[in-house]
């Protein structure tokens, strides 16, 4: 979707939106796929509910994205614009076991910036790529931690009141891979209270995560990380392996040889390759194991 709108395009300047025309949603993506619509890059919290107002008066569909690495999107000419925020300079700031962070913020680089000033607690969330906001949104987590288990407040833009709230953390139910915020709310900022340990110790910790990461999951490959969540008790990635799966393709969706529940872009798969490889794959684990996967991934196919 393309602003042409002369008022419209001066109502986003005038609010410091930056507009960039044409955005390829495959560049924004760790899947790399995905079409091609405008990306509005937000960069001051409080014209949140203006620009919103203002799309909505000018008919234009919106999305918001994070970091894009748990994302599918679909193909061609998408039907909605992008909203995304600005990284803001600084991203982190710290105040004794508190690290206020900007939605925006590289997840990677915050567990390292906090593990310099001996904070730990995220070690297991290194290696995880995306923003801050959108493993908030998703309660990240891997090797025995998630991000909710640290959140003390949350500053979000709540759709539905159309004002920017303060969340407490006991306010918000961090379940495996879901979380109580609505889907149109948007994550601004957290304040995360981090357990004290020595830098050293973190490292060792980080280390020991980054090799079974590197041992066991596709690292330099197009993907969004695993494609379906666990069920109860079980592991989807086990159960699309024990039924030979790996390798299997679409087009150039493909599962995985290294791990069967990450489906990767071997090299321009389209977004329709990838859906029809998740719902081969669904369809035979259900026929084998009666279970029905959900997705994890994020589907934006309209
Ligand atoms: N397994 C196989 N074949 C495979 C993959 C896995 O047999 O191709 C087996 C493993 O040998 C192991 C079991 O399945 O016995 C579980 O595998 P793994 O330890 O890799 O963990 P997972 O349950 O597949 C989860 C998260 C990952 C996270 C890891 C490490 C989900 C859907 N996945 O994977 O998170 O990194 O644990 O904590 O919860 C993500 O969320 O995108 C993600 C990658």
């Amino acid at each position: 979707m393309r602003i042409e709108d002369s008022k419209l395009k001066a109502g986003l300047e005038t609010l410091g939106v930056d507009l960039h025309s044409g955005t390829s949603l495959a560049e924004l993506t760790s899947l790399g796929i995905g079409g091609t619509t405008d990306l509005l890059r937000i960069t001051k919290h409080e014209s949140i509910a203006h620009l919103i107002s203002l799309l909505e008066r000018h008919q234009v569909p919106y999305k918001f994205l994070g970091g894009g690495s748990n994302l599918l999107v679909g193909d061609g000419e998408l039907p909605w614009v992008i909203l995304q925020l600005a990284k803001p300079d600084p991203e982190i700031v710290l105040a004794g076991n508190l690290a206020h962070v900007d939605a925006a913020a590289d997840l990677g680089r915050t567990v390292t910036y906090c593990a310099k000033h001996d904070l730990g607690g995220m070690e297991g969330l290194i290696g995880v790529p995306g923003t801050v906001g959108g493993a908030l949104r998703m309660n990240a987590g891997a090797y025995g931690m998630q991000i909710g288990s640290y959140v003390r407040e949350v500053k979000l833009y709540r759709a539905a009141e159309r004002r920017i709230e303060i969340l407490r953390g006991h306010e918000i139910s961090f379940e495996y891979r879901h979380t109580s915020f609505a889907p149109d709310d948007m994550m601004l900022a957290v304040t995360l209270e981090l357990p004290s340990k020595p830098f050293k110790e973190i490292l060792q910790g980080i280390r020991i995560c980054n090799e079974k990461r590197r041992s066991s999951q596709p690292l330099g490959q197009k993907s969004a990380g695993c494609i379906f969540k666990n069920p109860p008790g079980g592991s989807a990635g086990r159960m699309i392996d024990e039924l030979g799966l790996k390798g299997l393709s679409v087009g150039d969706a493909r599962v995985s040889d290294r791990h069967a529940n990450f489906f990767v872009n071997a090299g321009y798969a389209s977004a329709k390759d990838m859906l029809t490889l998740m719902s081969e794959v669904r369809g035979r684990v259900e026929k084998a194991f009666g279970v029905q996967l959900e997705n994890e991934v994020v589907v934006w196919n309209s």
